[in-house]
């Protein structure tokens, strides 16, 4: 039996993930499930607060020792679930095998250390060599993001915000990593420079063939570079499907809502306009379907615990919704 040929490139089962303060749990993460096939892109879609960078770090396992914990999930790459293996062995597929650029190019970077070395430090991690080796493949990798070698010497306040973030990108793809989690990886820059850098994320990633999990505030980013899309709300996924499923027939509420909504990269507030409400507190979120209490289309049943599951949709994608009939025939 050919165990490799259907075992997905990265699948996510189940995952949970919670935060606890003094008052509080924190449900950020509720049962989150998906798969990526190697060499595409999966638009993770949903307002802050969401789950998303918390999915990232899981995937990553960089969530806080303290405070954080994953009460059950599987995160499988190639098959081996990275929550079952050592923080030794983990170390090996960070950098190498999963990197990922963060939402703030500012907390990324050491501001007393050159931009070069910082580059150079990651490949010596996780690649073998001298000093001139790294040296060479940070000079490369400064090339690649289009900045000149010559500025190698140089730190990160004497950069621009979107120069900045092309070293964090250069950090991230310097050891060729297999997937690369880029979360919201423009939303800090100026608009003018966000296509630009968006730009180079995704021809690098087309160069290196590069598997992608892009989180993103923007249905315009997601059309230009996702395959699959995973809708989330309130530490769930609602709505799955290619790019294509959602984008033509996009049948979660919410997901209507999104596109009703203006895009505006810069204020999240403003996204959702469309969907009226705010959302839940994840230290107390409502019973049953979370996006009941804004939801047009709810009735009592999608207060009830388990009432509301997964369903195929017409076209084949997946949506959690028991009122998508209605919602298909656009009744309200
Ligand atoms: N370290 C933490 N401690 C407590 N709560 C946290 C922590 N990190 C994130 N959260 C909470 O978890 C929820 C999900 O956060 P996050 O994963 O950052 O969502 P997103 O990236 O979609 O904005 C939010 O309510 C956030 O306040
Ligand atoms: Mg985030």
């Amino acid at each position: 039996m050919s165990e490799t040929k259907n075992t997905p490139f990265l699948e996510v089962k189940d995952l949970r993930v919670e935060y606890f303060t003094k008052e509080q749990v924190v449900h950020a993460v509720n049962g989150v499930s998906f798969t990526l096939e190697k060499g595409t892109t999966l638009g993770l879609v949903g307002e802050t607060g969401a789950g998303k960078t918390s999915i990232c770090k899981s995937i990553l396992r960089i969530l806080p020792d303290v405070g954080a914990r994953i009460p059950s999930g599987e995160i499988r790459l190639e098959g081996q679930d990275l929550l079952k293996i050592s923080e030794k062995e983990m170390r090996a597929v960070r950098g190498q095998k999963i990197a990922m650029i963060f939402q703030d190019p500012m907390t990324a970077l050491n501001p007393v250390q050159r931009v070069g070395d910082q580059i150079a430090e990651v490949v010596s991690l996780h690649m073998k060599g001298t000093k001139e080796d790294f040296k060479k493949r940070a000079e490369e990798m400064l090339e690649m993001v289009n900045i000149p070698k010559q500025r190698y010497v140089e730190y990160p306040h004497q950069f621009s915000g979107g120069m900045k973030q092309r070293v964090v990108i250069a950090i991230a793809l310097a050891c060729n990593p297999e997937l690369l989690l880029a979360d919201e990886p423009t939303t800090a820059l100026d608009v003018t420079i966000q296509a630009q850098v968006l730009k180079l994320i995704g021809e690098l990633r087309d160069r290196l063939g590069t598997s992608m999990i892009l989180v993103t505030h923007d249905m315009g980013i997601v059309a230009t570079y996702c395959d699959t899309v995973a809708v989330t709300y309130a530490g769930s996924i609602v709505e799955y499907g290619t790019k294509e499923q959602i984008f033509d027939h996009p049948t979660h509420p919410y997901t209507i809502g999104l596109f009703g909504a203006i895009p505006n990269m810069n204020v999240d507030e403003e996204w959702l306009h469309a969907i009226e409400g705010l959302p839940p507190d994840p230290s107390h979120l409502p019973t049953g379907c979370a996006f009941h209490p804004r939801c047009p289309y709810a009735t009592e049943d999608c207060a009830k615990e388990g009432f509301v599951k997964p369903v195929t949709t017409p076209d084949g994608h997946t949506c959690v919704c028991c009122h998508i009939d209605e919602v298909l025939k656009g009744e309200k």
